[in-house]
This record gives C-alpha cells, sequence and structure tokens, in this order.
C-alpha cells in the first residue's frame, strides 16, 4: 500500500500525464524529509517510470521545477537534503556536448543565440482512474491517498495535435469526457456488453473499457468483447500495444479485437455489404462508442451511415425478441455548424428493416434515430490534453432508435 498526502498525489498525477510544471503546486505545509522520500521514491525510482518514463523533454522541465524547489526547502531545514541521484538523473536528461564548429551541419538559430523550436515529442503518459462506487476507503483519514487502489492507463502518445497526417496518435478531451460516463456506469453500460469503438485512435478509451469489463463482467461469460476501430492501420498498430501494456488492466483481456473500419465504406454500394457483415455479423455490438469524431463536415454523412448501420437492432433467433443497440458519442464543439451539422443529419436518419445484399435493395421501416443529450460527469478525473481542458466545449450524445419493432 502506497499512501500519499492529496498534495503528493496531485504532483504524481501530473508527473505522469506531463501537466505543465508551472501548474504544478508545490507543497508547503508538509515535512521536507516526506517531501524529498516522495520524490525519490514515487517518481525517480518508481518501478513504473522506468519502464513507462515521461518524455525528456518533459522531464527536463519537471525537474527543474523540482529541484528549485527543493533546494528552497534545503534552505529552511537542515534535516533533509537534495538527493544526489535527483541531480545525476536531471544532468543525464541534458543532450550530450554537441559537435565542434565546423564538423556538422548546425542550425543558423543556433550560432544566433535563439531559442530550437523543436516539436514536443511522443511520449508514455499514464493516468490514474478508479470507480467511484468501490467505496470511500481509499480516501484515509488525514487527507491521504492509497494509491494501490487506483488503476493506471498508459499509452504511448504524441503529444502534437497531429503527427503523421493524422489527429488519431493522441488522445483527445471527448475520449476523457465519455470514459468519466462509462466509469460511473459500468453495470449499466459495460457489464456483459458487446462493445464497438469507432476511430478509437490509439486507445485511451479502449483501455478504460477493457478494464472495466475485467472489473464488472463474469470472466466466463462468453457475449463480451470490445472491437477497437480506425481507418488507420498505423493508429490501429499503437492503440493495440497501448492496450497490451502490461501496466493496464486492459492487458489482461482477451476478447479484444482490431478491425480497420473506414466509415465511408457504409455510403458506397460496393463496400456496403462487406461492412455490413463486419458490424453486424462479426462484431454485432451492443454498444458503439465514438469520440471526437464530429471534426470535419465532410466525413458526417459517412459517420451517421456508420453508426445507423452499428444500430441494426440484434435479432435473438430463440425467442424472437430483439435488443435494441446504443451509441455513445462525444463530440467536442469547436464549430457550431459543425454541431448542428451532424445532429439534424442525425436526426433525420432513416432505418433499415433489412439489407438484401445481393441485390441491395434497402428498406426503411421508418424508424428514426433518437439522439439524446446525456449530463455529464462534473469531476475531472483526468488530467491534460493539448486542448484546454475545458469539459464545457464537450457535449455527450446516446443514439437509439425510437422504437424497435421489426
Ligand atoms: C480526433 S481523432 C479521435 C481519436 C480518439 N477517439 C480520441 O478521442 O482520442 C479522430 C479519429 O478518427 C479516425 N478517422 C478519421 N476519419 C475516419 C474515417 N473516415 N473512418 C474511420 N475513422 C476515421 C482518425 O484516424 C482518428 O483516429
Amino acid at each position: 500500500m502506497t499512501l500519499l498526502t492529496l498534495e503528493l498525489f496531485e504532483i504524481l498525477r501530473g508527473f505522469s500525464s506531463l501537466v505543465p510544471p508551472n501548474s504544478l503546486i508545490f507543497p508547503t505545509r508538509l515535512s521536507s524529509s516526506l517531501i524529498h522520500d516522495f520524490f525519490l521514491t514515487s517518481i525517480l525510482t518508481s518501478p513504473h517510470f522506468k519502464i513507462f518514463p515521461p518524455s525528456v523533454q518533459y522531464q527536463k522541465q519537471f525537474w527543474k521545477w523540482a529541484i528549485t524547489h527543493l533546494e528552497t526547502l534545503d534552505g529552511d531545514e537542515a534535516s533533509a537534503s537534495t538527493d544526489p541521484r535527483i541531480y545525476d538523473h536531471y544532468i543525464s536528461l541534458m543532450p550530450p556536448p554537441g559537435p565542434a564548429l565546423g564538423s556538422a551541419k548546425i542550425d543558423s538559430r543556433c550560432l544566433q543565440g535563439l531559442p530550437l523550436q523543436v516539436p514536443p515529442s511522443q511520449s508514455y503518459v499514464t493516468h490514474f482512474w478508479r470507480v467511484p462506487s468501490e467505496g470511500p476507503e481509499y480516501h484515509v483519514p488525514g487527507g491521504t491517498i492509497n494509491t494501490t487502489e487506483y488503476e493506471t492507463v498508459t499509452l504511448l502518445e504524441s503529444r502534437t495535435t497531429i503527427e503523421s497526417g493524422t489527429t488519431g496518435l493522441r488522445t483527445w478531451l471527448a475520449s476523457f469526457v465519455l470514459s468519466e460516463y462509462l466509469i460511473n456506469h459500468p453495470a449499466d453500460l459495460v457489464r456483459n456488453k458487446r462493445i464497438l469503438e469507432l476511430g478509437s485512435g490509439i486507445g485511451f478509451l479502449g483501455i478504460i473499457v477493457a478494464s472495466l469489463q475485467q472489473d464488472v463482467s463474469p470472466k466466463n461469460t462468453s457475449n463480451i468483447g470490445l472491437c477497437m476501430s480506425d481507418i488507420n492501420e498505423d493508429i490501429l498498430q499503437r492503440c493495440k500495444e497501448n492496450i497490451q501494456l502490461s501496466s493496464s488492466e486492459s492487458a489482461l483481456n482477451r476478447n479484444i479485437s482490431y478491425r480497420i473500419i473506414d466509415w465511408s465504406s457504409a455510403l458506397d454500394p460496393e463496400t456496403l455489404p462487406s461492412l455490413y457483415q463486419l458490424i453486424q455479423g462479426e462484431i454485432n455490438a451492443d454498444l458503439v462508442l465514438g469520440a471526437d469524431l464530429v471534426f470535419d463536415p465532410t466525413l458526417i454523412p459517412a459517420l451517421i451511415a456508420t453508426i445507423k448501420l452499428c444500430l441494426q437492432p440484434k435479432h435473438v433467433s430463440s425467442t424472437s425478441k430483439t435488443i435494441p443497440k446504443m451509441a455513445l458519442i462525444s463530440v467536442t464543439v469547436r464549430n457550431q455548424n459543425t454541431l448542428t451539422t451532424f445532429l439534424s443529419l442525425a436526426q433525420g436518419a432513416f432505418f433499415l428493416s433489412s439489407y438484401n445484399l445481393p441485390l441491395l435493395t434497402l428498406k426503411y421501416t421508418g424508424e428514426h434515430l433518437r439522439v439524446e443529450e446525456l449530463k455529464k460527469q462534473s469531476q475531472t478525473l483526468f488530467l491534460e490534453t493539448i486542448e484546454n481542458n475545458n469539459h464545457d466545449n464537450v457535449k455527450l450524445f446516446r443514439f437509439s432508435l425510437q422504437n424497435v419493432s421489426m
């Protein structure tokens, strides 16, 4: 069991999720030896950060900030002083001495004494989380946190908005918001469910869902499953690698599949039959998830067509009942017109009673997509995205069929 005061836990969470150090609060009311011990044990020599360290770029800023504050403490109190291993580590983060003048090409900005603008490098990022209903005992009397009550999500991710021409190599705020919703409703939404994520990116939401499935679904249930999908093979490969990182409980989930799904296939008569077979025949998800997929107005018709395809009711042949499906979509509102287009197209979307695939005749039932806005959690479990962390910009919608009468 590792007990930390709330202030030190906030620094741990900040370091692990690359919060800029100038937004962190250095504790003032704690003893100097407790603070020194925290930086040494919970950060510098932590086995987790040995395997999954934040980028060197970030660590340089963090340790500069920490050392500056630790040295102030050293001046106040003789009982503790900054451990030499912290200085050694900070020095090890510095680049080796550069080439001698004339021996290699040197950026002219260096010669002019101007800082080089280096784009942030990719980094491991770790977020702490827990299911709130698991009981109050994680808050130990005295305002301390038992860190072993928390699970972690670790990802290798890009720290820029676009890398290699895609937005999918980092985690977006809408994923945090949707994750928080699922974490707060695991029994209703995740337990015993087959789940499909569209445009999954590098897997933040998938790690949460796969971990929740491990937590809340009976181990021998054959019906559960998680399918992660994206248009981009490299992203999907990174998603798989992240989900399998040993630090997250998702690594233990054996019911995860990965599929390339391009939403535009839902609008193309040539590709629709195989997409239908994949989505309905193979994946057959009860719950469809999507975070930050509504950013390009030209993609909206294809996205809606894909969601519609996913929500075709599931027939249970033994009981001749249909099981309604649901989609939860979180949207970051960057442009009100894009959101309006998305909602008006979704609300006008009709359902199909059958696809006759060889002839591709589509019969419409007259059923509509029902779109409801959901109330989000007010708490913020996860820290730091590249966008401003304003939850008010993110809206959460539930899509379902108005009436299932097939
Ligand atoms: C803004 S990112 C969101 C990633 C992730 N859901 C998140 O919230 O962190 C949008 C994702 O949609 C995927 N995407 C874009 N166009 C797509 C399409 N036509 N079909 C399927 N996925 C697409 C991208 O590859 C990218 O992973």
